[in-house]
């Protein structure tokens, strides 16, 4: 559900919420969005996951679950695109209504369930669309149904590896019962292990060890911070996802739909995911890449998680509400704060809060 051109957004944004993000997909579908051309700031650009990225923008995972607008989406500036979550096979999701608008608050509760056009077709929209001008991920997760989640993901897994860039784990939709469990210890190293072995597989195959992220929940205690840190290190995870929508809500939210179940995102997941993020930084000492998520809508916003440890970051719900034209927006004020902070490359700014939080 996305809000692209001002015109076509104020139009967007007096439709319900699925209509509008249907219509927004169609919209990049005809490719009626004008490209954005300008090249980007090079001191934006950093190899990282083994990728070389030009800018360290990219859409979260939620947008584009069904593979369908990738080459446009690149084309609107992001520097990584990530598709899904999609699931083994295609499944309808919650009944709707299931997303509704905080306007007031810039957020959105979303309760889709893995809606999802099934791993098959997807594959196929991907093969198809190749080769794509910029880095694209895909996230995946087990059909709600599922007697066997872990075969779900290392069926997603062993479909995707050859056509994608990086793949993420989704262990963290709050839509999906009993999904979160799998950020428990003894399950997580049984998941990752089994991909672990998967890809060691298909590496043999394909000549490439595709990267492994795992994307979490921001609303872990302690101790599942601490599992999840040590299993990273002791699986040599490529990448850690921070974070996903919550299930809390904070006592300042002021719209209607603040109490339908779901997860929240937007502005009022900023400081809650940016301060895991710092934590996981910390925990991971820097040894693990981070991808910052959760209520970035400004350059500032974006140069803080990356100051809290992020070496990259993703977005979706400031886009529905400022449309595409942030991307850009984004990227000039990151450059910008870079280089008057007095650093020569985005590299150099990863972490350096971290301890602050
Ligand atoms: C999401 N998000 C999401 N995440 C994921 O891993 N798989 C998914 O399928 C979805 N689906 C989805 C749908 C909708 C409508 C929204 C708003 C969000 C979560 C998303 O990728 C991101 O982690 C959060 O939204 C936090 O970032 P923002 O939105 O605050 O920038």
């Amino acid at each position: 559900m996305i809000d692209f051109s001002t015109i076509g957004g104020n139009i967007l944004r007096r439709l319900p919420p699925e209509v509008a993000h249907l219509a927004a997909l169609k919209i990049l579908r005809l490719k009626l969005m004008t490209p954005q051309s300008q090249p980007d700031p090079p001191i934006l650009a950093q190899r990282c996951l083994g990728l070389d990225f030009k800018n360290p923008i990219g859409l979260a995972a939620g947008f584009d679950k069904n593979a369908e607008t990738v080459q446009p989406l690149l084309q609107q500036g992001f520097g990584a695109v990530e598709v899904g979550t999609v699931t083994p096979l295609p499944q309808a999701g919650n009944a709707k209504p299931r997303v509704f608008r905080l306007a007031q608050d810039g957020a959105i509760v979303n309760r889709l369930g893995f809606n999802s056009i099934g791993v098959e077709v997807f594959a196929k929209r991907l093969a198809h669309a190749q080769p794509y001008r910029g880095i694209v991920g895909a996230n995946i997760g087990p059909n709600r149904d599922s007697d066997d989640p872990l075969e779900d993901y290392r069926v997603c897994f062993s479909r995707l590896a050859p056509l994608v860039d990086y793949l993420v784990v989704n262990i963290s939709s709050p839509n999906t019962p009993g999904l979160r469990a799998l950020q428990d210890r003894d399950n997580l190293n049984r998941l990752i292990s089994t991909l672990q072995n998967r890809r060691a597989g298909l590496s043999s195959t394909h000549g490439r060890s595709i990267p492994l992220l795992i994307k979490i929940a921001p609303d872990l205690d302690e101790r599942s911070r601490s599992h999840i840190a040590s299993v990273a290190l002791a699986q040599n995870l490529d990448g850690l996802l921070v974070s996903n929508t919550t299930t809390m809500r904070p006592s300042h939210l002021t719209s209607r739909a603040q109490n339908e179940p779901g997860g929240l995102s937007g502005r009022p997941l900023f400081s809650r995911s940016t301060s895991l993020l710092a934590d996981m930084y910390r925990r991971l000492q820097g040894s693990i890449p981070l991808i910052g998520i959760g209520g970035i809508s400004s350059g500032d916003d974006a140069y803080m998680k990356i100051r809290a440890g992020a070496s990259l970051v993703q977005l979706y719900t400031a886009l529905t509400y400022k449309g595409p034209g942030l991307i850009s927006q984004i990227k000039t004020e990151l450059a910008a704060r870079i280089v008057t902070d007095g650093f020569d490359n985005i590299s150099s700014v990863v972490g350096v809060d971290a301890t602050k939080y």
